[in-house]
């Protein structure tokens, strides 16, 4: 199922709407996108976040940027678009892949308004990709979970649901597709510091569901598997490389320790289109590096008469230093599974499975 409101990228022909994500769940506003310049902004923002969505986001980011040049630019402006949008985030893969997938569909095509018909309809068949691997990937998690059970205690982390997608969810669609099967879920959503997708985006999607959900710190995980028997962690991810090594938003890693420690099995919710099979490790992964104020200060939480939650938003010293990588890598040994829209694997099996889709 997925609810209407949770369309978060909405093509409209002329232009682009976005579920602004930086103030949910206080406000649902749509921005209003007409350039690729706001798209990148968006983008870079995180008013948009979740690397499917973004790679969807920048497919249509490239269309409003063909049709701006149709009739006033030359050909040649081509590789700087298509770099100015690459280089918008640079941890998940999906964003390069539809970037090199729109260079190859125009290959040979110099006119600006065919261009803008080959990205604007590369971009709605991405919307549709997207929503049917995320329902088949959600499907093919259930085998997963015992079958004679009749309710599942489950922690994710950051936001993987129908606002980091086109609109279903990986992880959560995991989560979703349990329920649709009649059986009773409680998520335990990680705050997921500092950008706080747990507490704000993935909490809010669950409640809109009534799905019983309750949000932990991220230091809580190691207290909750002690205490309570906890079936499973699901993520999602940004990249996996080759030796199934897995970027995801920062926090992941600790996750995965602590679910090993424990026992709890630990799930990697991964389309096609997250594996990169060019990196043999996690090493090579380009993690990126956020503003220090994110950490710093609460300024993006501000309550309706637009004062701060805190002074001046800050939650440190002022002058304090911080330091702001959005993601880490986890350990493939960590990996119990990858669930994906083709099937449960194995980190050993990923080259394997990735040849025959
Ligand atoms: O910085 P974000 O919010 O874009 O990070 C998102 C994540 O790390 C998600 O877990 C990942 O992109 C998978 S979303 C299906």
């Amino acid at each position: 199922m997925t609810h209407p409101e949770f369309l978060p990228i909405q093509w409209k022909s002329t232009h682009l709407e976005l579920l602004d994500q930086r103030i949910l769940p206080g406000k649902k506003e749509f921005l209003k996108i007409v350039s690729v310049e706001e798209t990148i902004l968006a983008i870079r923002e995180m008013a948009v976040r979740g690397a499917p969505a973004i790679a969807i986001t920048g497919v249509f980011g490239l269309t409003l940027g063909a049709k701006s040049r149709v009739g006033v630019a030359s050909s040649k402006d081509i590789d700087s678009l298509l770099t100015s949008v690459l280089e918008s985030r640079p941890t998940a893969v999906n964003l390069s892949y539809a970037i090199r997938e729109a260079k190859n569909r125009i290959q040979g095509i110099t006119d600006w308004s065919l261009i803008t018909e080959v990205w604007e309809s590369y971009g709605k068949e991405m919307v549709k990709l997207d929503l049917s691997a995320n329902r088949a990937l959600g499907e093919n998690g259930l085998s997963l979970f015992p079958k004679d059970q009749s309710e599942y205690h489950i922690i994710t982390h950051c936001n993987t649901g129908a606002l980091a997608t086109a609109g279903h969810g990986t992880a959560l669609g995991v989560i979703r597709s349990l329920r649709d099967a009649g059986k009773k879920v409680i998520v335990y959503a990680d705050e997921t510091r500092p950008f706080l997708q747990g507490s704000r985006l993935t909490a809010f999607e669950m409640m809109e569901e009534g799905i019983e959900c309750y949000i932990i710190t991220d230091g809580m995980s190691g207290w909750l598997m002690n205490h309570r028997k906890i079936d499973a962690v699901l993520v999602g991810c940004d990249r996996v490389a080759a030796n199934g090594d897995t970027a995801n938003k920062i926090g992941t890693y600790n996750l995965g320790i602590v679910a090993k420690e424990h026992g709890v099995p630990f799930y990697v919710c991964a389309t096609k289109d997250s594996f990169d099979l060019n990196l043999k490790t996690g090493d090579e992964i380009p993690i990126e590096m956020r503003k220090e104020s994110e950490v710093t200060q609460f300024d993006f939480l501000k309550t309706e008469d637009g004062k701060f939650l805190f002074p001046e938003g800050k939650t440190s010293p002022i002058g304090a230093r911080a330091l702001n990588p959005s993601f880490d890598v986890t350990k493939a040994h960590l990996i119990k599974n990858f669930i994906t829209e083709f099937g449960c694997f194995v980190p050993e099996e990923i080259s394997v499975r990735l040849k025959n889709v």
